[in-house]
């Protein structure tokens, strides 16, 4: 199958091609067949590609390539790279018996899951049953192929019936700098078309808590903090919904009034609730990406093995432990922006300053109170903390940094400094909480605060956590982790 590889177009970017190099056939001059010359091409292999109007497409192409009609290309070479759609696969029909025993390399995606019966290098095969179907590149885009495996995901999937055939094409893979893996025969190729399709897959479900969270406190911090004071008291905040509420009726009668009252409260209510939300989801949000792993850990310790697989439950919440934290903290930096402006609101600026002018009119002293002043700095300063911690663990857990670091240094900073994060945030909060948690008026309509809510479970993290880490506790779970099994009659 080597011969002398001959150019048909000129060599304006010359690509040389070595005087004895291997050929192999694309068919298809779309952006993903030409991207895939080019990187075969500068890869050393010489490379025809097969097109339905061969003269027209010759402008296309990269420079060094041949471009043949698809028999010809066909006949030319023993790899085959099939880059074009399923719906124009016949082209292959009349082919049949010219392509028996050459491997070909089924490149195709579909638009959506489940879109054919069956995946496209299946009904490849079954079109061309002489020929050696093997699926793969389709995980690369054509971006991906010109910028090379530097500059992209190195990773691709291979599957297929015949070794021999699925060796060729891997040896082709590694020459183009990819890292091939083979996945198996070619039933696994709806598997490997379905790759592309997914989108964000570890994130689905820290998205849905985190909006389920946010959504539920919302609700909660609307009701209990805007409505409560606008049924009972009826002025403050609820003042302006009345005005409003009146002048909306004057004008366009009692119709709009259910839409108004809604309209006003919701108006009022972001400010306050999405302040309020961000910091409380956040917090939720860490003590879930640690939960798991104290469940995991006193799990181990009831079963009193570690060679025991962990309910699938569990299993799916562990792996996408660094999704809900990097959603926290996002979470968190949102709480510290809305921090940052509550100077500089013209509401908190108009409350100071009425303030101000009321003792002086008022001829009042106030007395600086030491607690109250110990208490803002304490909270404060844990918030500063356990926000840096925060975005030390963000930052380990990106590929980039978290590579550079042994197993040991991981775990230190992802497990140690990560329950340290939720102490200090846990403790910023019962600090700001201070003394509210004693007082009744605290509890309207008999609900306790919003942040009061969200201590719970990080609260009982760590007690876990403490439990976990007392000195017996630890001594069994370390000699479980090295591999000691408890016998029945123990
Ligand atoms: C409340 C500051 C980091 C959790 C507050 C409040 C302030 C504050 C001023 C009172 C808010 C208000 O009066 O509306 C800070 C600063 C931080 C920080 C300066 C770091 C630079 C964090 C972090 C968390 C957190 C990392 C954990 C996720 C909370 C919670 C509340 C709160 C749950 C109670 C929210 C409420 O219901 O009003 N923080 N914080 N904070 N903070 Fe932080």
């Amino acid at each position: 199958e080597k011969s002398e590889c001959v150019s048909l177009s000129p060599m304006r970017e010359a690509v040389p091609a070595p005087p004895e190099c291997e050929r192999v056939c694309v068919c298809g001059t779309g952006d993903l067949g030409r991207s895939l010359g080019l990187r075969l091409l500068q890869a050393g292999y010489g490379v025809v590609f097969g097109s339905r109007r061969p003269h027209s497409s010759s402008s296309l192409i990269p420079h060094g390539a041949q471009v043949l009609g698809h028999a010809a290309a066909a006949q030319s070479a023993h790899l085959i790279f099939i880059a074009v759609q399923r719906e124009h696969y016949d082209f292959l029909v009349p082919l049949a018996n010219q392509l028996k025993g050459k491997v070909l390399v089924d490149l195709s995606n579909n638009l959506r899951k489940n879109q054919y019966p069956e995946a496209n290098a299946e009904y490849l095969q079954s079109l061309v049953p002489g020929a050696e179907v093997v699926k793969g590149f389709n995980t690369l885009s054509a971006w991906s192929l010109q910028n090379g495996p530097s500059d992209a995901n190195r990773q691709v999937y291979i599957c297929g019936e015949s070794v021999e055939a699925k060796q060729a094409v891997m040896a082709v893979a590694t020459k183009l700098g990819f890292s091939a893996l083979d996945r198996g025969f070619l039933s696994v190729a709806r598997e490997l078309e379905d790759f592309p399709l997914q989108l964000f897959p570890q994130w689905r479900l820290p998205l849905y808590i985190a909006t389920g969270l946010s959504a539920a406190f919302f609700f909660y911090l609307l009701i209990r903090d805007i409505i409560y004071a606008y049924v009972t008291q009826g002025k403050d905040i609820s003042f302006r919904i009345i005005v409003s509420l009146a002048n909306k009726v004057l004008a366009t009668g009692p119709r709009c009034v259910c839409f108004c009252v809604c309209y006003q409260l919701f108006k009022v209510g972001v400010w306050v609730c999405s302040r309020q939300v961000c910091p409380i989801v956040s917090l939720i949000m860490l003590s879930l990406c640690y939960l798991p792993g104290v469940l995991a850990s006193f799990l181990q310790l009831y079963r009193g093995t570690k060679y025991r697989r962990f309910p699938d439950w569990l299993d799916r919440w562990m792996l996408c432990r660094k999704q809900l934290g990097l959603l926290a903290l996002g979470f968190a930096f949102l709480h510290v922006l809305y921090t940052l402006i509550i100077p500089i609101r013209y509401y908190g600026r108009f409350k100071a300053t009425e303030h101000t002018v009321s003792v002086i009119r008022e001829n009042r002293t106030t007395e600086f109170d030491t607690t109250t002043a110990w208490r803002g700095d304490s909270y404060l300063s844990l918030g500063i903390l356990g926000f840096s911690l925060y975005v030390l663990l963000g930052i380990t857990s990106l590929p980039s940094v978290s590579n550079v670091l042994s197993w040991r240094e991981f775990s230190f900073i992802q497990s140690k400094l990560g329950h340290l994060t939720l102490l200090l945030c846990t403790a910023h909060t019962y600090l700001y909480g201070w003394n509210k948690f004693l007082s009744s008026s605290t509890y309207k309509w008999y609900t306790p605060l919003g942040y009061m809510l969200c201590l719970v479970l990080p609260s009982v993290v760590l007690l876990l956590k403490l439990l976990l880490i007392t000195p017996c506790v630890d001594r069994t779970i370390t000699r479980i982790r090295q591999g000691w099994e408890r016998r029945a009659d123990q």
